[in-house]
Protein backbone atom coordinates (compact mmCIF):
# COMPACT_ATOMS: atom_id res chain seq x y z
CA UNK A 1 0.00 0.00 0.00
CA UNK A 2 1.65 3.00 -1.28
CA UNK A 3 1.33 7.16 0.79
CA UNK A 4 -1.74 8.00 -0.89
CA UNK A 5 -3.60 4.78 -0.36
CA UNK A 6 -3.00 4.95 3.43
CA UNK A 7 -3.78 8.46 3.90
CA UNK A 8 -7.47 8.22 2.40
CA UNK A 9 -7.45 5.26 4.61
CA UNK A 10 -6.64 7.44 7.54
CA UNK A 11 -8.54 10.53 6.81
CA UNK A 12 -11.69 7.87 6.93
CA UNK A 13 -11.16 6.60 9.97
CA UNK A 14 -9.23 9.48 12.16
CA UNK A 15 -10.81 12.31 13.46
CA UNK A 16 -8.96 15.77 11.31
CA UNK A 17 -8.11 17.05 14.67
CA UNK A 18 -5.04 14.96 14.64
CA UNK A 19 -3.90 15.42 11.54
CA UNK A 20 -0.60 15.23 9.86
CA UNK A 21 2.45 17.34 8.35
CA UNK A 22 3.33 14.34 6.03
CA UNK A 23 1.33 12.09 4.16
CA UNK A 24 4.22 10.37 4.32
CA UNK A 25 3.92 7.08 6.03
CA UNK A 26 6.91 5.47 7.61
CA UNK A 27 8.40 1.91 7.03
CA UNK A 28 11.64 2.31 9.38
CA UNK A 29 13.81 4.24 10.59
CA UNK A 30 17.21 4.63 11.76
CA UNK A 31 19.05 6.89 13.60
CA UNK A 32 18.85 10.74 11.52
CA UNK A 33 16.64 9.00 8.39
CA UNK A 34 13.75 7.17 8.04
CA UNK A 35 12.15 5.45 4.85
CA UNK A 36 8.19 4.88 3.70
CA UNK A 37 6.36 1.94 2.77
CA UNK A 38 7.78 3.33 -0.89
CA UNK A 39 11.15 3.34 -0.29
CA UNK A 40 11.88 6.63 -0.20
CA UNK A 41 14.38 7.80 2.46
CA UNK A 42 14.15 11.13 4.46
CA UNK A 43 16.38 12.90 6.39
CA UNK A 44 14.64 13.44 9.98
CA UNK A 45 15.00 16.88 11.16
CA UNK A 46 12.17 16.76 13.31
CA UNK A 47 12.94 13.51 15.61
CA UNK A 48 9.18 13.08 16.25
CA UNK A 49 8.83 16.72 17.59
CA UNK A 50 12.04 16.33 19.85
CA UNK A 51 11.67 13.02 20.98
CA UNK A 52 14.24 10.49 19.42
CA UNK A 53 17.22 12.69 20.42
CA UNK A 54 19.33 9.72 20.51
CA UNK A 55 18.21 9.14 17.07
CA UNK A 56 15.61 6.16 15.84
CA UNK A 57 15.81 2.54 17.25
CA UNK A 58 19.02 3.37 19.16
CA UNK A 59 20.37 -0.19 19.20
CA UNK A 60 21.40 0.40 23.50
CA UNK A 61 17.48 1.40 23.72
CA UNK A 62 16.33 -1.53 21.37
CA UNK A 63 18.13 -4.09 24.01
CA UNK A 64 16.86 -2.17 26.91
CA UNK A 65 13.82 -2.33 25.97
CA UNK A 66 13.96 -5.69 24.65
CA UNK A 67 15.21 -7.61 27.99
CA UNK A 68 12.65 -5.70 29.82
CA UNK A 69 10.01 -7.05 27.97
CA UNK A 70 11.23 -10.58 27.94
CA UNK A 71 11.31 -9.95 32.13
CA UNK A 72 7.72 -8.09 32.24
CA UNK A 73 5.53 -5.04 30.27
CA UNK A 74 3.49 -3.51 33.36
CA UNK A 75 2.25 -4.15 36.88
CA UNK A 76 1.76 -0.41 37.16
CA UNK A 77 4.15 1.43 39.92
CA UNK A 78 1.63 2.22 42.06
CA UNK A 79 0.88 -1.55 42.83
CA UNK A 80 4.48 -3.45 42.15
CA UNK A 81 7.12 -1.47 41.56
CA UNK A 82 10.41 -2.01 39.83
CA UNK A 83 14.02 -1.36 40.57
CA UNK A 84 14.20 0.32 36.83
CA UNK A 85 11.60 3.55 38.15
CA UNK A 86 13.54 3.45 41.36
CA UNK A 87 17.31 3.80 39.43
CA UNK A 88 15.71 6.24 37.17
CA UNK A 89 14.25 8.51 39.82
CA UNK A 90 17.74 8.25 41.51
CA UNK A 91 19.13 9.69 38.27
CA UNK A 92 16.88 12.29 37.49
CA UNK A 93 16.95 13.77 40.87
CA UNK A 94 20.75 13.99 40.83
CA UNK A 95 20.76 15.36 37.43
CA UNK A 96 17.89 18.18 37.98
CA UNK A 97 19.59 21.27 38.05
CA UNK A 98 20.06 22.94 41.60
CA UNK A 99 21.38 21.72 45.23
CA UNK A 100 17.94 20.93 47.19
CA UNK A 101 16.82 17.25 47.74
CA UNK A 102 14.63 15.90 45.39
CA UNK A 103 11.63 13.79 44.27
CA UNK A 104 10.47 12.55 41.22
CA UNK A 105 7.17 11.04 40.14
CA UNK A 106 6.42 9.29 36.87
CA UNK A 107 3.15 9.55 34.23
CA UNK A 108 2.85 9.14 30.80
CA UNK A 109 2.79 12.93 28.35
CA UNK A 110 3.97 16.14 28.71
CA UNK A 111 0.81 17.78 29.46
CA UNK A 112 0.28 15.20 32.47
CA UNK A 113 3.59 16.36 33.78
CA UNK A 114 2.71 19.60 33.32
CA UNK A 115 -1.02 18.94 34.89
CA UNK A 116 0.75 17.13 37.80
CA UNK A 117 3.35 19.83 38.52
CA UNK A 118 -0.08 22.45 38.84
CA UNK A 119 -1.42 19.93 41.37
CA UNK A 120 1.63 19.62 43.05
CA UNK A 121 2.26 23.39 43.36
CA UNK A 122 -1.83 24.02 45.26
CA UNK A 123 -1.71 21.29 46.94
CA UNK A 124 1.69 22.94 48.27
CA UNK A 125 0.52 26.32 48.99
CA UNK A 126 -2.82 26.14 49.32
CA UNK A 127 -3.56 28.72 46.66
CA UNK A 128 -5.35 28.76 43.38
CA UNK A 129 -3.57 30.99 40.74
CA UNK A 130 -1.38 30.08 37.92
CA UNK A 131 0.95 32.21 36.22
CA UNK A 132 1.84 31.50 32.29
CA UNK A 133 3.21 33.22 29.50
CA UNK A 134 1.82 34.76 26.17
CA UNK A 135 2.58 32.21 22.84
CA UNK A 136 3.69 29.21 25.59
CA UNK A 137 2.37 25.72 24.48
CA UNK A 138 2.01 23.37 27.74
CA UNK A 139 -0.38 21.19 26.50
CA UNK A 140 -3.25 19.65 24.82
CA UNK A 141 -5.58 18.52 27.77
CA UNK A 142 -7.90 21.07 29.59
CA UNK A 143 -5.82 22.86 32.52
CA UNK A 144 -2.67 22.89 29.96
CA UNK A 145 -4.92 24.71 27.43
CA UNK A 146 -5.77 27.07 29.79
CA UNK A 147 -2.13 28.01 30.58
CA UNK A 148 -1.09 27.62 26.57
CA UNK A 149 -1.01 31.10 25.71
CA UNK A 150 -2.16 31.01 21.57
CA UNK A 151 -5.73 30.53 20.64
CA UNK A 152 -5.58 28.75 17.45
CA UNK A 153 -5.02 25.92 16.65
CA UNK A 154 -5.17 24.70 20.60
CA UNK A 155 -7.99 26.13 22.33
CA UNK A 156 -10.43 27.10 19.95
CA UNK A 157 -13.54 25.82 20.52
CA UNK A 158 -12.56 24.40 23.59
CA UNK A 159 -13.23 26.63 25.94
CA UNK A 160 -14.41 27.12 28.76
CA UNK A 161 -10.59 26.69 30.65
CA UNK A 162 -9.93 26.28 34.06
CA UNK A 163 -10.10 30.13 36.20
CA UNK A 164 -7.71 31.61 38.15
CA UNK A 165 -5.17 31.44 34.96
CA UNK A 166 -3.47 34.67 33.68
CA UNK A 167 -1.06 35.52 31.01
CA UNK A 168 1.64 37.88 30.69
CA UNK A 169 3.92 39.20 28.02
CA UNK A 170 6.89 37.00 26.75
CA UNK A 171 9.79 39.03 26.08
CA UNK A 172 10.54 38.54 22.36
CA UNK A 173 10.71 40.81 19.80
CA UNK A 174 7.56 38.89 17.66
CA UNK A 175 5.49 40.21 20.64
CA UNK A 176 6.95 43.31 20.75
CA UNK A 177 7.20 42.90 24.32
CA UNK A 178 10.41 43.44 26.80
CA UNK A 179 11.43 42.20 30.39
CA UNK A 180 10.38 44.74 31.69
CA UNK A 181 7.25 44.55 29.74
CA UNK A 182 6.70 41.08 31.35
CA UNK A 183 7.08 42.29 34.94
CA UNK A 184 5.37 45.11 34.83
CA UNK A 185 2.33 42.91 33.52
CA UNK A 186 3.06 40.73 37.09
CA UNK A 187 2.92 43.90 39.50
CA UNK A 188 0.08 45.03 37.73
CA UNK A 189 -1.39 41.59 38.08
CA UNK A 190 -0.84 40.99 41.80
CA UNK A 191 -3.13 44.86 41.81
CA UNK A 192 -5.80 44.42 39.41
CA UNK A 193 -6.22 40.17 39.39
CA UNK A 194 -4.84 38.17 42.14
CA UNK A 195 -2.86 39.41 45.35
CA UNK A 196 0.11 37.46 45.32
CA UNK A 197 -0.52 34.90 48.60
CA UNK A 198 -3.15 33.34 46.00
CA UNK A 199 -1.22 32.77 43.47
CA UNK A 200 0.25 29.11 43.78
CA UNK A 201 2.89 28.89 40.66
CA UNK A 202 4.37 30.50 37.88
CA UNK A 203 4.97 28.58 34.61
CA UNK A 204 7.69 28.79 32.03
CA UNK A 205 9.31 27.23 29.30
CA UNK A 206 13.04 27.85 29.42
CA UNK A 207 13.15 28.59 25.46
CA UNK A 208 9.41 28.95 24.18
CA UNK A 209 9.16 25.28 21.72
CA UNK A 210 5.99 25.68 19.94
CA UNK A 211 5.79 29.76 20.35
CA UNK A 212 8.94 29.93 18.40
CA UNK A 213 12.46 28.98 19.74
CA UNK A 214 12.51 32.17 21.78
CA UNK A 215 14.87 31.70 24.91
CA UNK A 216 13.68 32.85 27.90
CA UNK A 217 16.04 35.61 28.98
CA UNK A 218 18.24 34.82 32.01
CA UNK A 219 17.84 38.08 33.30
CA UNK A 220 13.48 37.33 33.78
CA UNK A 221 14.26 33.80 35.15
CA UNK A 222 16.29 35.19 37.87
CA UNK A 223 13.70 38.30 38.58
CA UNK A 224 10.26 35.51 38.40
CA UNK A 225 12.91 33.31 41.36
CA UNK A 226 13.00 36.71 43.36
CA UNK A 227 9.40 36.98 43.23
CA UNK A 228 8.46 33.59 43.76
CA UNK A 229 11.00 33.62 46.46
CA UNK A 230 9.16 36.82 47.84
CA UNK A 231 5.88 35.67 47.87
CA UNK A 232 6.33 32.07 48.32
CA UNK A 233 5.19 30.92 44.87
CA UNK A 234 6.14 27.84 43.10
CA UNK A 235 8.53 28.60 40.13
CA UNK A 236 7.78 25.92 37.77
CA UNK A 237 10.26 25.23 34.42
CA UNK A 238 8.47 23.39 31.57
CA UNK A 239 11.75 21.58 30.31
CA UNK A 240 9.54 19.35 28.24
CA UNK A 241 10.90 19.73 25.17
CA UNK A 242 14.57 21.68 25.92
CA UNK A 243 15.56 18.95 27.96
CA UNK A 244 17.89 16.17 27.70
CA UNK A 245 21.28 17.79 25.79
CA UNK A 246 18.28 19.46 23.38
CA UNK A 247 19.73 22.96 24.36
CA UNK A 248 23.52 22.02 24.65
CA UNK A 249 22.71 21.34 28.33
CA UNK A 250 21.19 18.39 30.26
CA UNK A 251 18.86 20.57 30.81
CA UNK A 252 18.27 24.58 30.07
CA UNK A 253 17.69 25.93 33.17
CA UNK A 254 21.57 25.50 34.09
CA UNK A 255 22.37 27.98 31.80
CA UNK A 256 20.54 30.57 34.25
CA UNK A 257 21.95 29.46 37.62
CA UNK A 258 18.15 29.56 38.46
CA UNK A 259 16.66 26.41 40.41
CA UNK A 260 13.27 26.04 39.56
CA UNK A 261 10.75 24.28 41.99
CA UNK A 262 9.43 22.02 40.10
CA UNK A 263 10.63 21.04 36.56
CA UNK A 264 8.86 18.75 33.93
CA UNK A 265 10.22 16.49 31.61
CA UNK A 266 8.88 14.32 29.03
CA UNK A 267 9.81 13.78 25.48
CA UNK A 268 13.44 13.37 25.17
CA UNK A 269 13.58 11.25 28.08
CA UNK A 270 13.34 7.79 26.79
CA UNK A 271 13.62 8.04 23.40
CA UNK A 272 10.70 7.17 21.68
CA UNK A 273 8.81 5.86 24.69
CA UNK A 274 5.77 7.29 26.33
CA UNK A 275 7.43 9.04 29.70
CA UNK A 276 7.21 11.93 31.62
CA UNK A 277 8.34 13.26 35.26
CA UNK A 278 8.10 15.78 37.62
CA UNK A 279 11.51 16.58 39.18
CA UNK A 280 11.25 18.97 42.17
CA UNK A 281 11.76 20.07 45.32
CA UNK A 282 11.48 17.26 47.84
CA UNK A 283 9.18 18.93 50.65
CA UNK A 284 7.09 20.48 47.05
CA UNK A 285 6.93 17.04 45.98
CA UNK A 286 5.82 15.18 48.73
CA UNK A 287 2.46 18.05 49.81
CA UNK A 288 -0.29 15.85 47.80
CA UNK A 289 -1.17 12.89 49.91
CA UNK A 290 -0.34 9.03 48.43
CA UNK A 291 -2.73 8.26 46.13
CA UNK A 292 -3.11 11.85 44.56
CA UNK A 293 -0.93 11.51 42.35
CA UNK A 294 0.32 8.93 39.29
CA UNK A 295 -2.08 6.60 36.58
CA UNK A 296 -2.50 3.66 35.40
CA UNK A 297 0.77 3.72 32.71
CA UNK A 298 2.71 6.11 34.90
CA UNK A 299 6.22 4.80 34.68
CA UNK A 300 5.88 2.39 32.47
CA UNK A 301 8.91 -0.04 33.06
CA UNK A 302 9.72 -0.13 29.68
CA UNK A 303 9.76 3.13 28.87
CA UNK A 304 12.04 3.62 32.11
CA UNK A 305 14.09 1.02 30.70
CA UNK A 306 14.77 2.90 27.77
CA UNK A 307 15.18 6.38 29.75
CA UNK A 308 17.48 4.47 31.75
CA UNK A 309 19.50 3.52 28.27
CA UNK A 310 19.15 7.14 26.79
CA UNK A 311 21.19 8.69 30.21
CA UNK A 312 23.77 6.06 29.15
CA UNK A 313 23.90 6.91 25.77
CA UNK A 314 24.24 10.51 26.20
CA UNK A 315 27.16 10.27 29.03
CA UNK A 316 28.88 7.81 26.11
CA UNK A 317 28.17 9.47 23.38
CA UNK A 318 28.98 13.21 25.00
CA UNK A 319 25.46 14.09 23.69
CA UNK A 320 25.50 17.28 25.32
CA UNK A 321 28.98 18.30 23.92
CA UNK A 322 27.59 16.79 20.11
CA UNK A 323 24.46 19.18 20.72
CA UNK A 324 26.05 22.40 20.96
CA UNK A 325 28.50 20.99 17.67
CA UNK A 326 25.28 20.43 15.51
CA UNK A 327 23.87 23.82 16.63
CA UNK A 328 26.99 25.63 15.78
CA UNK A 329 26.69 23.77 12.18
CA UNK A 330 23.52 24.56 11.80
CA UNK A 331 23.98 28.33 13.01
CA UNK A 332 26.90 29.38 10.49
CA UNK A 333 24.97 26.97 7.45
CA UNK A 334 21.35 28.99 8.17
CA UNK A 335 23.20 32.54 7.99
CA UNK A 336 24.88 31.69 5.22
CA UNK A 337 21.32 31.01 3.59
CA UNK A 338 20.49 34.53 5.22
CA UNK A 339 23.06 36.58 3.85
CA UNK A 340 21.77 35.01 0.42
CA UNK A 341 18.43 35.65 1.04
CA UNK A 342 18.57 38.76 3.18
CA UNK A 343 14.80 40.06 2.81
CA UNK A 344 12.95 36.75 3.91
CA UNK A 345 15.43 35.13 6.72
CA UNK A 346 14.88 37.77 9.77
CA UNK A 347 16.89 36.00 12.01
CA UNK A 348 18.92 32.64 12.76
CA UNK A 349 19.18 31.10 16.16
CA UNK A 350 19.78 27.89 18.18
CA UNK A 351 20.19 26.80 21.70
CA UNK A 352 22.93 24.20 21.51
CA UNK A 353 20.50 21.68 18.72
CA UNK A 354 17.42 23.94 19.32
CA UNK A 355 17.78 25.79 16.03
CA UNK A 356 14.92 28.11 14.51
CA UNK A 357 14.75 30.16 11.18
CA UNK A 358 12.34 33.06 11.59
CA UNK A 359 10.57 34.08 8.12
CA UNK A 360 9.78 37.96 6.79
CA UNK A 361 8.49 39.21 3.91
CA UNK A 362 10.10 42.53 2.33
CA UNK A 363 12.97 42.63 4.37
CA UNK A 364 10.39 44.15 7.55
CA UNK A 365 10.95 41.62 10.83
CA UNK A 366 7.49 42.73 11.56
CA UNK A 367 6.14 41.51 8.69
CA UNK A 368 5.94 37.44 9.92
CA UNK A 369 5.41 35.04 6.25
CA UNK A 370 3.83 32.78 7.06
CA UNK A 371 2.95 31.20 3.64
CA UNK A 372 6.81 31.00 2.95
CA UNK A 373 6.85 28.80 5.90
CA UNK A 374 4.00 26.94 4.95
CA UNK A 375 5.11 25.99 1.50
CA UNK A 376 8.62 24.91 2.91
CA UNK A 377 7.27 22.19 5.42
CA UNK A 378 4.46 21.67 2.05
CA UNK A 379 7.56 20.98 -0.14
CA UNK A 380 10.21 19.41 2.08
CA UNK A 381 9.14 16.13 1.57
CA UNK A 382 9.69 16.39 -1.95
CA UNK A 383 13.35 17.39 -0.95
CA UNK A 384 13.73 14.11 1.07
CA UNK A 385 13.66 16.13 4.28
CA UNK A 386 11.29 16.33 7.44
CA UNK A 387 10.80 19.70 9.14
CA UNK A 388 8.68 21.27 11.33
CA UNK A 389 7.27 24.76 12.02
CA UNK A 390 6.64 26.42 14.88
CA UNK A 391 5.75 29.92 16.35
CA UNK A 392 3.45 32.86 17.26
CA UNK A 393 2.98 34.25 14.32
CA UNK A 394 3.46 30.90 12.46
CA UNK A 395 6.73 31.82 10.68
CA UNK A 396 10.31 30.05 11.90
CA UNK A 397 10.68 26.72 10.61
CA UNK A 398 12.62 24.84 13.50
CA UNK A 399 15.56 21.99 13.14
CA UNK A 400 15.42 19.26 16.11
CA UNK A 401 18.01 16.61 14.78
CA UNK A 402 18.90 13.72 16.86
CA UNK A 403 21.76 14.71 18.21
CA UNK A 404 23.54 11.27 17.00
CA UNK A 405 23.19 12.26 13.38
CA UNK A 406 26.67 12.21 11.73
CA UNK A 407 28.54 15.00 10.09
CA UNK A 408 27.56 14.21 6.90
CA UNK A 409 23.66 13.14 7.18
CA UNK A 410 23.48 16.68 8.96
CA UNK A 411 25.48 18.50 5.97
CA UNK A 412 23.12 16.50 3.58
CA UNK A 413 20.24 17.59 5.27
CA UNK A 414 21.38 21.25 5.18
CA UNK A 415 22.26 20.95 1.44
CA UNK A 416 18.58 19.63 0.56
CA UNK A 417 17.49 22.78 3.23
CA UNK A 418 19.43 25.20 1.06
CA UNK A 419 18.09 23.38 -2.46
CA UNK A 420 14.75 23.04 -1.31
CA UNK A 421 14.50 26.98 0.04
CA UNK A 422 16.31 28.53 -3.10
CA UNK A 423 13.88 26.33 -5.25
CA UNK A 424 10.58 28.53 -4.07
CA UNK A 425 12.30 31.76 -3.67
CA UNK A 426 14.03 32.08 -6.79
CA UNK A 427 12.34 32.93 -9.24
C1 LIG B 1 7.08 22.84 26.47
C2 LIG B 1 6.03 21.80 26.27
N1 LIG B 1 5.18 21.50 27.27
C3 LIG B 1 4.24 20.56 27.14
C4 LIG B 1 4.09 19.84 25.97
C5 LIG B 1 3.02 18.79 25.87
O1 LIG B 1 3.58 17.51 25.76
P1 LIG B 1 2.70 16.29 25.21
O2 LIG B 1 2.40 16.58 23.78
O3 LIG B 1 3.59 15.09 25.41
O4 LIG B 1 1.48 16.23 26.06
C6 LIG B 1 4.94 20.11 24.90
C7 LIG B 1 4.79 19.41 23.61
O5 LIG B 1 5.16 19.87 22.56
C8 LIG B 1 5.94 21.11 25.06
O6 LIG B 1 6.79 21.41 24.04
Amino acid sequence: MNNHELQNRKNKVFARGQGNAYPIYVKHAKNAELWDVEDNRYIDFGTGIAVCNTGHSHPKIVAAVKAQIENFSHTCVMVNPYEVAVELAEKLTKLAPGDSEKKAIFVTTGAEAVENCVKIAKAYTGRRGVIAFNGSFHGRTNLTMGLTGKIAPYKKAFGPFPGDIYHVPFPASSYGATIEDSLKAIKNLFKVDIEPSDVAAIIIEPVQGEGGFYSTPVELLQELRKICDEHGIVLIADEIQTGFGRTGKMFNCEYSGVEPDLITMAKGIAGGYPLSAVVGKQEIMDAPIPGALGGTYGGSPVACAAALAVLKIMEEENLINRSNEIGKTFNSRLSELQSQFPDLISDVRNKGAMIAIELMCDGNPDKPNADLTKAIISKAAEFGLILLSCGFNSNVIRFLPALTISDDIMNEGLDKFADLFSSLVEK
